[in-house]
């Protein structure tokens, strides 16, 4: 490595201050309530404003592309050359803390500020990117920004409802984006070196081997499914046990089941949102809607826990004479990182005197999608207590500290 890269230092300090900032958007009055950046509301339009002003104050050439994709570009040495993509996302699950999707795009801001204040000359222009909708908590789906750089959005996408009935075209629209001209976000493969992307654990792997940051080599996919089981609504005093039709306990049953089975594959299954209509205490409910998020490493064995789920939900109604329906909103194979790239992080971590750890991605990231055009990696910073999507949600500044300074490393050695 050059000396340039031993003697150039990320502003841990600069880092922290941004991050605090971005947090207070869509802030909770009442703290235990955390962050809520919704894709495309107020709060997340206003994050991205936010992003785009510490971009230009940098001097980065900066852009919103056709699907709300920040970008903001630092020009490499060479105009032919691809571009090394590096970010996350800004949008939050409902209550959400202040690390997840932030540290990865404040933390490659730091990055190629302090490149750019050190002057490197470097061959590959750098592309900070934060991408709309990574968690999809608004409609249900996510990656939105992703799959359109990708070029795997599908248009009926902008169908898709979020609970007040707003569709995701009126949306886009509301942004000021033309839901019409999403093909114009796609890049083409040849475009894009690789994508990086730092993010919060989320679990407690690096926190149990006392260490700030890990290299990740697999992620899981995700596979969400609607599922709506609809019996009959009647009295609950009426109504003997023998004769009813009640959804809630179909669904009850297929939640014990969602435990079972992914315990048996050696994946996770959630069921994060249910709904039991009419919903009152003298009236059998007539209809559940639940949402089950399955995940694996190896796409067979989560194939398998899908074929379950569904013999499960068809067993649990046929008894009760239910009928069901499940809707598939999401379904992200899983991957591997570019060896390429994880060797090259190996390299930068002992550089930078940190002991290498490897290990495997439960949380789904636009990482994910990026990989079907370019090489991918990931990076990890330690999460306090393993915890996310959640308020307490915490990385102590300088573990945030560590994993930008391990970016900055990979970026240089990408973009050279
Ligand atoms: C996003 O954070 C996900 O993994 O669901
Ligand atoms: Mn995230
Ligand atoms: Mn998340």
């Amino acid at each position: 490595m050059s000396a340039l890269i031993v003697t150039s230092k990320i502003n841990e300090h600069r880092l922290w201050k941004t991050l605090m900032e971005l947090a207070e958007i869509g802030a909770s009055p009442n703290k235990e309530e955390g962050v809520t950046r919704l894709s495309l509301t107020k709060e997340e339009l206003e994050a991205k404003q936010y992003i785009i002003q510490l971009m230009k104050d940098i001097g980065l050439e900066v852009r919103m592309d056709a699907v709300g994709n920040v970008i903001g570009k630092l020009l490499g040495t060479d105009p032919l050359a691809s571009s090394v993509m590096v970010g996350s996302h800004t949008d939050t699950v409902f209550h959400g803390g202040r690390f997840d999707g932030s540290l990865g795009v404040l933390g490659a801001i730091e990055a190629v500020r302090t490149i750019k204040e050190a002057n490197m000359k470097l061959k590959h222009s750098i592309e900070v990117v934060s991408f709309t909708d990574e968690e999809g908590s608004r409609f249900g789906t996510g990656y939105i920004g992703s799959k359109a750089m990708a070029g795997v959005l599908k248009e009926e996408t902008f169908e898709l409802k979020d609970k007040s009935g707003v569709s995701y075209r009126e949306a886009f629209l509301h942004a000021k984006l033309d839901p019409t001209k999403y093909k114009e976000a796609i890049r083409k493969p040849e475009e894009i070196k690789a994508y990086i992307e730092m993010h919060i654990e989320q679990a407690k792997v690096l926190e149990e081997s006392d260490l700030s940051v890990g290299i990740v080599t697999d992620i899981q996919g995700p596979v969400w499914l609607d599922v709506t089981l609809v019996g009959d609504a009647d009295h609950a005093g009426a109504t003997p046990m023998t004769m009813r039709k009640d959804a809630s306990i179909a669904m009850a049953e297929v939640m014990i089941e969602v435990e079972k089975i992914a315990q048996c594959h050696g994946g996770v299954g959630t069921v994060g949102y249910v709904k039991v209509e009419p919903g009152g205490v003298n009236i059998i409910p007539g209809k559940a809607s639940f949402t089950i998020d399955l995940r694996h490493v190896n796409k067979m064995e989560r194939s398998k826990m899908v074929k379950e789920i569904y013999q499960s939900v068809s067993k649990s109604c046929e008894k009760r004479m239910i009928e069901w329906h499940i809707d598939v909103k999401k379904e992200v194979d899983p991957t591997s990182c570019s060896p390429d790239i994880v060797k090259s992080l190996e390299e930068a971590c002992i550089h930078l005197n940190f002991p290498v750890k490897k290990l495997q991605c439960g949380a789904g990231h636009d990482s994910l999608i990026m990989s079907e055009i370019t090489e991918m990696g990931m990076i990890f910073v330690r999460s306090k207590d393993g915890m996310s999507h959640n308020p307490k949600e915490w990385s102590s500044r300088e573990d945030c500290a560590d994993g930008t300074a391990l970016l900055f490393q990979s970026l240089i050695k990408l973009a050279k």
